[in-house]
């Protein structure tokens, strides 16, 4: 069985493509089928590939490229296309039930939530930082992306 799920922060240029990249990338080596995408709650990047940082430290830590992602909106499909809805911290996850429309099946949590709810710990945004701060990001989605990977390995969730 496929598990969908969708990476959501603000501007889908830098946390969330990480995550997606990060979860894919673990999802894969344990042998997860999985169908990973990443969204913005907002829409002001639509089409834009990620922030230049995000794919510098994805490529030099992860090991991955990202540079051929965009950036796109959440939409209400996504509430029923996607089993597990993830915010990357409390803004993006309120944003999420707003949006959420009536007959949704997705389940929305934070990313870096070990019980899909309790003691949620936000990524926090990187965007007006420096490298270090996306060195701290990606360190932070790849170990959370990880977790969530080997949860439903387990079948934790
Ligand atoms: P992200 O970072 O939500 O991790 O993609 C941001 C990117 C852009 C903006 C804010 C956060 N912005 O205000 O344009």
């Amino acid at each position: 069985m496929t598990v969908s799920v969708l990476m959501v922060c603000l501007g889908n240029i830098c946390r969330s493509p990480m995550a997606e990249a990060a979860f894919r990338h673990h999802a894969g080596r344990l042998g997860l089928d999985v169908n990973v995408d990443s969204a913005g709650t907002g829409g002001w990047h639509a089409g834009d590939p990620p922030d230049h940082r995000a794919q510098e430290v994805a490529r030099r830590l992860g090991g991955v490229e990202i540079g051929d992602l965009r950036a796109r909106q959440v939409r209400t499909e996504d509430f029923v296309e996607f089993d597990y809805l993830l915010a990357m911290d409390s803004d993006n996850l309120r944003a999420l039930y707003a949006l959420r429309p009536s007959g949704a099946t997705g389940r929305i949590a934070m990313l870096d939530s070990p019980a899909l709810g309790a003691d949620a710990v936000a990524v926090d945004d990187p965007y007006y930082g420096d490298s270090a701060d996306f060195e701290r990001c990606w360190r932070h989605v790849d170990r959370a992306a990880y977790a969530f990977a080997m949860r439903l390995l387990e079948g934790g969730i």
